[in-house]
């Protein structure tokens, strides 16, 4: 006999609790962001030090602390020289952080669709879009899933072009054993307050290549140039550079000083449960987790992600979704209405008129959005219509990994039922 829906006033699947949350401040975060408070007058100190810490965990010469993962981001795609004309190739399925640099600089994003399993950029379709006005690649590692880095290496070899690793969900994934953030030129990470390294507001930039360290150097980091400066090209704009303000808030990366201590374990318990949740979601036709590459180690792991598929559980995925967050799952339907899926439809990157505006807004030229319609990219629309997102716990136990998949068990067996609850409450 099929079990009760909780959505139906049966009981729930999952009753055990899942233990702390990814987001975990303690003690230590604390005794780092005091000391700079007690250590005032040589607080900017911070910087260097988590700049440090942070280039020798990724294992590039040099690292870039901002004040957000987007500072960063506009960092490095202005290092990348994205101007007016300029062509910037950017996957649908990411934060629209990923994206919105591009415009700020003057450049057209271009972009592609994903991979159907792992949600990271597709090699293909993003060799079939590059142009002689291509100057950089974003890629995202989806979730802290990392991309498909020897494809992407081979897109750019031997081009001018910028390959700008998003590991903003990533923080300590592997690629064939190398850190996400030091395979392509530029790696760019989130330190905002839900990501597995955080200052609650914090970025950080990696790369090895001194001509874009101070080019990203220039941009936004007033008052740092003179002192670490490398090639000297910039060197009459003195501690000036271009006046914007991307700077770090030395508390901001003290926290996440403290939070670098954590990563290594909070990564190998999130990989066993993630690992074990795939294996057992695996077994039910019609529900699908996101899938890894052989080649890489996720790390970061922000959200566990998956996709419905209506037709094989017969029941709309919207109300899959409500079914399962009543039977208990941690399912965070909509983060944002907008966002990793669909993000080449936004009105933002299609016909919002600016009119009124400064900067670049306010006379973009014709060719720097260009409007897409729904169906031109596939793949990542579908991934839009039919994702889902677990919030993710930090070592939740075999019992609730157990429960969690039970539940899926349970209503994906039950597409008729939710069928008709859709159609009575729509
Ligand atoms: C993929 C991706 N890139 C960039 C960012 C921007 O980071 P921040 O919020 O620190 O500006 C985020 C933030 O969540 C993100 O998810």
């Amino acid at each position: 006999m099929e079990k009760i829906l909780a959505i139906d006033g049966g009981p729930k699947a999952v009753t055990e609790p899942n233990g702390d949350w990814w987001w975990k401040v303690g003690d230590l975060e604390k005794w780092f962001v005091n000391r700079v408070i007690d250590d005032f007058d040589n607080a900017y100190d911070e910087l260097d030090k988590f700049e440090e810490e942070f280039r020798q965990l990724v294992g590039t010469r040099y690292a870039l602390a901002t004040c957000n993962g987007t500072a960063a981001i506009h960092s490095a795609v202005f290092a990348a020289g994205a101007r007016e004309g300029m062509e910037v190739i950017v996957p649908s399925v990411t934060w629209h952080a990923s994206i919105t640099p591009i415009l700020h600089c003057g450049a057209t994003p271009v972009f592609c669709d994903v991979d159907p399993d792992t949600y990271c950029a597709d090699p293909d379709d993003v060799r079939s879009r590059m142009t002689s006005r291509t100057c950089a690649i974003v890629v995202t590692h989806t979730y802290g899933n990392p991309a498909d880095m020897d494809s992407f290496l081979d897109i750019v070899d031997g081009t001018d072009v910028t390959l700008i690793e998003d590991a903003s969900h990533a923080h300590g994934a592997e690629w064939d054993r190398k850190q996400v953030g030091s395979i392509g030129d530029i790696g760019c990470f989130s330190l905002q307050g839900s990501k597995a390294v955080t200052g609650i507001e914090a970025g950080v930039a990696t790369t090895d290549d001194p001509a874009l360290y101070d080019r990203m150097l220039v941009l936004g980091q007033y008052g740092r140039i003179e002192k670490l400066a490398v090639t000297g090209e910039f060197a009459a704009l003195r501690n000036m550079g271009l006046g914007v303000k991307y700077r770090a808030n030395p508390m901001a990366v003290a926290m996440a000083r403290g939070q670098l201590h954590r990563l290594a374990g909070l990564n190998s318990s999130r990989r066993r449960w993630f690992q074990r949740l795939d294996d057992a979601l695996h077994e039910i036709p019609g529900v699908h987790s996101q899938a890894v590459y052989p080649k890489a180690t996720r790390g970061g792991l922000i959200l566990y992600a998956g996709t419905i598929d209506a037709d094989v559980i017969g029941a709309p995925v919207p109300m899959v979704l409500k079914a399962l967050a009543a039977e208990g799952v941690p399912t965070t339907p909509e983060i944002t209405p907008y966002g990793y899926g669909a993000m080449h439809l936004e009105p933002l990157f299609n016909d919002f008129e600016f009119s009124g505006l400064g900067g670049p807004w306010a006379d973009l030229p014709a060719d720097t959005r260009r409007p897409m319609s729904p169906g031109s990219l596939p793949v990542s629309e579908r991934i839009h219509r039919s994702r889902f997102w677990l919030t993710t716990p930090v070592d939740p136990s075999p019992e609730w990994i157990r429960q969690v998949a039970a539940a899926f068990a349970k209503v994906a067996a039950q597409g008729p039922r939710l069928s008709e609850l859709a159609e009575s409450k729509p």
